[in-house]
Parts: structure tokens; sequence; C-alpha cells
């Protein structure tokens, strides 16, 4: 374990945890809840390793307070959650539900009442299934719905949410959910995919106009990034990385940021008007990091400009992902070079690692590699300050062990642990990490550190 003390953050730095409605909070049909692509796809034999669904999850929807008052034992200044978009609108359109709406503001008045900040997600791949028969995000028309739902949200919530996200992760439900077919809504276009990044895109610009017509607080949008590293030597894998580099992280922040799509990709279904909607400006940038890509050139016979291969070298996660913390501190100085002044204030909104936690004889959960990993994070966001970027938060993903989409429930990722059968939570060793050697430390510089 670690114990060099934590460099001093900035002050006014937000420590939080992320989660998200689908992979926590269970009660799929309470309150007039509408099934959404996730519950479809889940239900769909074939598609979730264990079987499993996210009908009960964590329960969180009827077990809020007590996750709540872990989080205000963690010290935590905010939370980042999503709302569930058919808790909001069952079908995707029309009025508001009522009942879909009071839970988030009962979660969001105990969160205030602890003393964290709400920062919520309005979309984190849950797309009502009625939009989806419609055509879902290769519709057009999901993105004019998004700022609709976006706007009976802050209608409610407006004055107590602290900060918006409009979208989680726009490419990965692009290229998984919909390049790949691994995530709902399990379409496999490759990149006849695009629309759906425009749309969504379109949606996001949408949802900022939406969310500054009822609320003062700020607006995001959080991104998956991931430097990549050419395999080889070979001018052709450096080609292939480009090509890579281009498609995961610029297809979606280039056109935030005011520089339009990137080369290469088919516009047919970008209008007139639709960049300006995009690049309306935003106040904070949410990056999820988790690893580096290694890129080399594919076969000719390939339908890809490129190959995902292993990055050795590394320790990995039980997700066999490679942990390369020094990758965020990469990722985070290459925005600033790449973006310069159009770059606004960052927030890490997920950074986190997934271990076969399991609890000791004493009820006890060590996990020694999440707080190594953790520790090694958050020094990579310090140093990345250091170097010049202005980065305001950082968000470990996640709270609880949750339902890990198409992993099930087989990739624990939770600072808590939880026993699915009696829903039991347990803080692993790096829930008390996080509290005592980053949050209290930062909130607190004595004379001994
Ligand atoms: C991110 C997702 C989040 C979780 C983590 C492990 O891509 O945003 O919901 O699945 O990965």
């Amino acid at each position: 374990m670690t114990s060099a003390p934590m460099p001093d953050f900035p002050a006014g730095f937000r420590w939080g945890v992320s989660t998200s409605a689908y992979q926590i909070e269970g009660a799929a049909t309470a309150d007039g809840r509408g099934p959404s692509i996730w519950d479809t796809f889940a239900h769909s034999p074939g598609r979730i390793v264990d079987g499993s669904t996210g009908d009960e999850a964590c329960d969180h929807y009827h077990r809020y307070a007590e996750d709540v008052a872990l989080l205000a034992g963690l010290g935590v200044s905010g939370y980042r959650f999503s709302i569930a978009w058919p808790r909001v609108q069952p079908t995707g359109a029309g009025p508001a539900n009522p009942a879909g709406l009071d839970f988030y503001d009962r979660l969001v008045d105990t969160l205030l009442a602890h003393g964290v900040d709400p920062v919520a997600t309005l979309f984190h791949w849950d797309l009502p299934q009625a939009l989806e028969d419609a055509g879902g995000w290769l519709n057009r028309d999901t993105a004019a719905r998004f700022a609709e739902y976006a706007d009976l949200v802050a209608a409610r919530l407006g004055d107590r949410v602290r900060l918006w996200i409009t979208l989680n992760e726009p490419f990965i439900h692009m290229s998984l959910g919909h390049g790949m077919g691994l995530h709902a809504p399990g379409r496999a276009l490759l990149f006849d995919a695009f629309p759906v990044a425009h749309h969504q895109l379109l949606g996001h610009g949408l949802a900022v106009a939406a969310l500054r017509a009822r609320s003062t607080s700020p607006v995001a949008i959080a991104n998956n990034y991931s430097p990549v590293r050419p395999a080889g030597g070979t001018d052709a894998d450096r080609a292939a990385a480009a090509a890579y580099d281009a498609l995961h992280n610029r297809l979606f922040t280039d056109p935030l940021l005011g520089r339009g799509y990137p080369d290469g990709f088919d516009l047919s279904v970008v209008r007139t008007g639709d960049l300006d909607v995009i690049a309306a400006p935003i106040d904070v940038l949410g990056v999820n990091y988790y690893n580096p890509t290694a890129v080399r050139a594919a076969e000719p016979d390939s339908p890809l400009p490129f190959e995902l291969v292993p990055l050795d070298g590394y320790p990995r996660t039980a997700f066999d992902w490679p942990v390369v913390p020094d990758g965020l501190r990469e990722l985070l100085v290459d925005l600033k070079q790449r973006y310069g002044d159009a770059l606004p204030p960052i927030q890490v909104t997920e950074s986190g690692c997934a271990y076969d936690d399991v609890p000791d004889a004493d009820g006890r959960v060590p996990d020694p590699e999440r707080i190594a990993y953790l520790d090694g994070h958050v020094r990579a966001v310090h140093a990345a300050i250091a170097a010049g970027v202005e980065v305001t938060g950082y968000f470990v993903w996640s709270l609880l062990d949750n339902w890990e989409w198409a992993e099930g429930f087989t990739k624990r990722f939770g600072l808590v642990h939880v026993d699915y059968a009696t829903q039991r939570r347990t803080p692993k060793a790096s829930y008390a990490w996080y509290r005592d050697a980053v949050i209290r430390a930062g909130a607190d510089p004595g004379p001994a550190r």
C-alpha cells in the first residue's frame, strides 16, 4: 500500500464517486418506469455473460438513503448519478411521469442535506425502448426528444443539481451498442453507425440550451478517452493509430469544441446549423479514463482501418484492462495541447478498476490493487495540474459494486462491496483509503503532511 502523502490539490477541488441508473437502481417497473433498451437487451438470451439483468441490480431505488449515508461517510463533495429517461418519460415522449421524477427529487434533497453536490447525468445509455422502436439514435428525431426530456428534468431539479452532464460516453454507446453489437441496442453497423454519433451530439447541443433555460448550474458532457499507441514502429501502424485516435478521441470532442468533424466520416446526415448547435459552449469537459489502447494496421480484408491489440507490459485488472496511471496524465496534457484555449476546465468523471474482491473471514474486504490503482491515478491528475491543465474534480467509478453491462455481475468496481443475494453493503479497504488519504487529507492540509 502506498504511504507517501498526497500532494495538495487546488482549493475547491471536487472529490466524488460515480454510478449510473440501470447499473444500480433495479425497480425496473416501479412507479411507472417504462422499458429501456438495456431491459430488452439484458433479457435477450446470450447477451449478458452471466445471464443476469438489471431488474434488481443493487436495489438502490429502495436503498438510496443507505447509499447516501455511505457517500456522507466517505466525505465526498460530489456524487455523479444518472437519471433514467424511462422513469421520467416511460415512452420517451410526452409529459413527465411525476413518480419517476419524485425519486430523483428525494435523492437530490438527501444528497444536499449531507453536503454532497448532486451531479446528474441525463443519458447513461438507457434509451426508452419506444424511441429505439422508432429508430433510436439513428433517427434524428431522438435528438429533439432528448432536449424535451432535459427540459422536464431541469424544470424539476434545475434549482438543486450542481453540475449537469448531458451524455455519458457517446463514443462507447455508438461503438459497442451500434458498431459492434456488444451493448444495447445490439446493432452491428460498423462505420454505418456514424449517424448515432451525430444525433447524440445534436441531442447534447439541444439539451445544453434546454438546461440553460431552466438552470444556472454548469453543463458538461462525459466522454471516454484513451491514449492510442501504435503497436509497432511501422508507418502502417502509425496510420492505424491515427485513424483509431480520430474515432475514439476526436470524433466527439472536435465538433464539441468548434472544430467540426475529423476527416474521413460520411457527413450526409449533418444539416446546416447542426455544428453550431453542437459547439454550444460547455462549462466543464467530463473525462472518463480507464486505459490506453494499442493499435496495429488491419489485415487487408478487414472492414476496419485498424486492429486493437493487447497493450503488454503492465499489470491488468480483472477486466484484463492494463493499469497505466500515467496514461491519465498523458491524456489530460494532450487534451490541453490539442485544444488549447478552447478546452474548458476538466473533471475526471470516471476512473476505477474491477477486481475479484471477496470479504474475508472477519467480513473485511481488502482490495490493495484498487488502492494502488486509485493512488496512481489521483497522482496522475495532480501531475497534469502541475503541467498546467485545469482539472477541478475527480470521481471514482464506482461507489458500489454493480451490474456491469454485458459483464453482468461478474466485474466489481465498487469502493463498497455488494452481496447481491442479500444486498448487504460492506465498505472495502479502498473506501477508507479514499476517505482518509485523499478526501480528508485534501480538506485539511495540516503540518504533519
Ligand atoms: C464506463 C461506463 C460505466 C462503467 C465503466 C466501467 O465505460 O461509463 O458505466 O461501465 O465503464
